[in-house]
């Protein structure tokens, strides 16, 4: 597929001269199939950089926004927040980056000044969407216009087009010998779950563990379990067809909890003598975050809440932790995310890091459609899919 933009130099003093016309994928409302449009992506302004996308994930959470949070304020938006592209140009006062750089864009900022920066025990940032627009999942501001209407952008990322902007502190400049159609999945998954085992979980060696959901995300968290050590792995879907993939990434045991008739937190509780020291949740289901934490065992069970939804509250009894299980969040796996984003480059050119296995199909920006309704019917092994935006220009 080739890219199409087109350069406007309309006006007297030509200060449209950069704005660029290209291909998006507009979710104009929620519920309904994404449209591909022409779009007007601006130059960047200060701080900011624009970047031609060449590859990108669809992740769960593009699903979540369209048909879960339906929240009204967050569209019309270009969804999309797994990408990797080129810098195409800069704005006034970026010296970090240079056209023709290698990025990824990242779905929550690094400032590296406020006070969260600058503290190691979070990757959270006080600036960008991430700071308090968690229903909206975008700035007010956008750099997208579309039949003269303004489209906002999707965690301030918006990789489903062919061009987009974002500020300088939500960018990872990569090494330059990275495949942009494979590294593009550290824009989120591979590092939302591998990152949530190592980092946040902080799974040890010897341990028992077990991931719910093998999403990208899941079989992300379960390659990080194997990373930290762990012995015994146990994959738990309803979609049986995803452990072939699970034992991929290092699952040792598998189960579907349709094949059972008791809790699943007692199946497991069975398996691992009293419970795991160490779950995992990568599905966005309150009840599987209550089984996973109810899956761990008393006195230093560790459950990860990764799976996305701020739609419905979550329940456990007390005496659940008063036991001495602790219960924990994790966004982008902990990653400080311009730090974190190329070390997981450089581990996957290392080969320390798979991310290969996780695709299993490619498609064109023109089908992204087919793309979600794939997802959304877990239709495919593993997960990933890179819609190509323009390969062969790495
Ligand atoms: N915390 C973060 O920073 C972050 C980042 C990215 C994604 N997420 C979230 O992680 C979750 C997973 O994302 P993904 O892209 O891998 O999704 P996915 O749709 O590809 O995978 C979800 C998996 O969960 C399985 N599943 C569904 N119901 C289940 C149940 N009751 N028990 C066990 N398994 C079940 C499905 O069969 C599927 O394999 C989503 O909620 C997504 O929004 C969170
Ligand atoms: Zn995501
Ligand atoms: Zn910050």
């Amino acid at each position: 597929m080739r890219i199409q933009c087109v350069l406007i130099t309309e006006g007297r003093f030509s200060l449209q001269a950069n704005t660029i016309k290209c291909k998006a994928a507009v979710a104009w409302e929620p519920n309904k199939p994404l449209v591909i449009e022409e779009i007007e992506v601006a130059p960047p302004e200060a701080n900011e950089v624009r970047i031609k996308i060449v590859a990108t994930g669809v992740c769960h959470t593009d699903l979540y926004h369209l048909f879960e949070g339906m929240h009204k304020e967050g569209f019309p938006v270009v969804l999309g927040h797994e990408g990797a592209g080129i810098v195409e140009s800069i704005g006034p006062g970026v010296t970090e980056f240079q056209p023709g750089d290698k990025v990824i864009p990242l779905f929550i900022s690094q400032c590296g000044e406020c006070r969260f920066c600058k503290s190691p025990k979070t990757n959270q940032c006080e600036k960008g969407w991430a700071a308090d627009k968690y229903d909206v999942m975008s700035l007010a501001e956008s750099r997208f216009t579309c039949r003269g209407q303004k489209v906002l952008q999707f965690m301030g990322t918006s990789t489903f087009s062919e061009y987009t902007v974002v500020n300088e502190m939500a960018v990872a400049k990569i090494d330059p010998m990275a495949p942009l159609d494979k590294v593009c999945l550290l824009g989120c998954g591979i590092c939302t779950g591998y990152g949530a085992a190592v980092n946040t979980a902080k799974v040890e060696p010897g341990s028992t563990c077990a991931v719910f959901g093998l999403g990208a995300v899941g079989l992300a968290a379960v390659m990080g379990c194997k990373a930290a050590g762990a012995k015994k792995i146990i994959a738990v879907d309803i979609n049986p067809e995803k452990f072939e993939k699970g034992k991929v990434f290092g699952a040792t045991d598998f189960v579907n909890p349709k094949d059972h008739d008791k809790p699943i937190s007692q199946v497991l509780s069975e398996m691992t003598n009293g419970g795991v020291d160490f779950s995992l949740e990568c599905v966005g289901n309150v009840a599987v975050m209550r089984s996973a934490l109810e899956s761990c065992v008393k006195g230093w069970g560790v459950s990860v809440l990764v799976g996305w939804t701020d739609l419905h509250d979550f329940a456990a009894r007390p005496i659940q932790l008063i036991a001495g299980r602790t219960w924990k969040g994790s966004l982008f796996g902990g990653f400080k995310s311009k730090d974190g984003v190329p070390q997981m480059v450089k581990a996957y050119l290392n080969k320390t890091v798979k991310i290969d296995e996780f695709i299993t199909h490619k498609m064109a920006l023109d089908q992204v459609n087919d793309a979600i309704e794939l997802m959304k019917h877990g239709k495919w092994l593993g997960h990933a899919l890179v819609l190509s935006l323009a390969v062969g220009i790495q």
